[in-house]
């Protein structure tokens, strides 16, 4: 009897994970498996969102920021990015001056839909807060966006790459205040 009760609460668990994990991965807004407990896979969804929320604030992390370790970390991007003035596009945009810049500003790269959205015209610019959420999750932070970075989880790092991208700048930004 308790057999039967632990393998049937065992299947549930299973069930549940896998539906959790694949929410997790693909955001597919109608669940995989029909006919399942929709509303709990979206609370628990729900709550896994905040959970990744950036917990520490940008400003704390770029008082610790560091540009020299950034330009190391920055090879990560580096097959896709240059950060020299005129140094044209890669795959992506040139970063020359990205901090502080309106989002999707490179006259001549051909934005995604997605980033010209959320770039409101310009009326949306690189700032530490959006720059940060960008970083740590690129297709989370501005869907279907067609940057192919899986982000940097590491806040350290996000605010080492941030610090060294606002040197790479005629006009470097203060950082920001706590
Ligand atoms: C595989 C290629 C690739 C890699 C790796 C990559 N990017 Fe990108 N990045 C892109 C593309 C493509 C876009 C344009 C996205 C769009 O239009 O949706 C972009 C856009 C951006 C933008 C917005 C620029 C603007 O003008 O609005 C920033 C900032 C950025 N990337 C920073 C980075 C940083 C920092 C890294 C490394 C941590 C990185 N990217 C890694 C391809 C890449």
């Amino acid at each position: 009897m308790n057999m039967a009760l632990g393998a049937l609460l065992g299947t549930v668990f299973v069930l549940f994970s896998v539906s959790l994990a694949s929410e997790g991965l693909y955001h597919s807004e109608n669940p995989e498996k029909p006919g399942f407990i929709i509303e709990a896979t979206e609370e628990a969804s729900a709550e896994g969102t905040k959970a990744e929320a950036p917990a520490i604030p940008v400003a704390e992390l770029m008082a610790k920021a560091d540009p020299a370790k950034g330009e190391q970390l920055f090879k990560k991007c580096a097959s896709c990015h240059s950060t020299e003035k005129g140094a044209g596009n890669k795959v992506g945009p040139n970063l020359f001056g990205v901090v502080g810049r309106p989002i999707a500003h490179v006259a001549d790269f051909g934005y995604s839909t997605a980033m010209k959205n959320f770039a409101e015209g310009g009326k949306q610019v690189w700032d530490w807060e959006h720059l940060n959420g960008f970083l740590t999750a690129p297709k989370k932070y501005i869907k279907g966006t067609a940057m192919g970075f899986a982000g940097d989880k590491k806040d350290q790092e996000r605010a080492d790459i941030m610090a060294y991208l606002n040197s790479k700048s005629d006009t470097p930004l203060a950082p920001p205040a706590k």
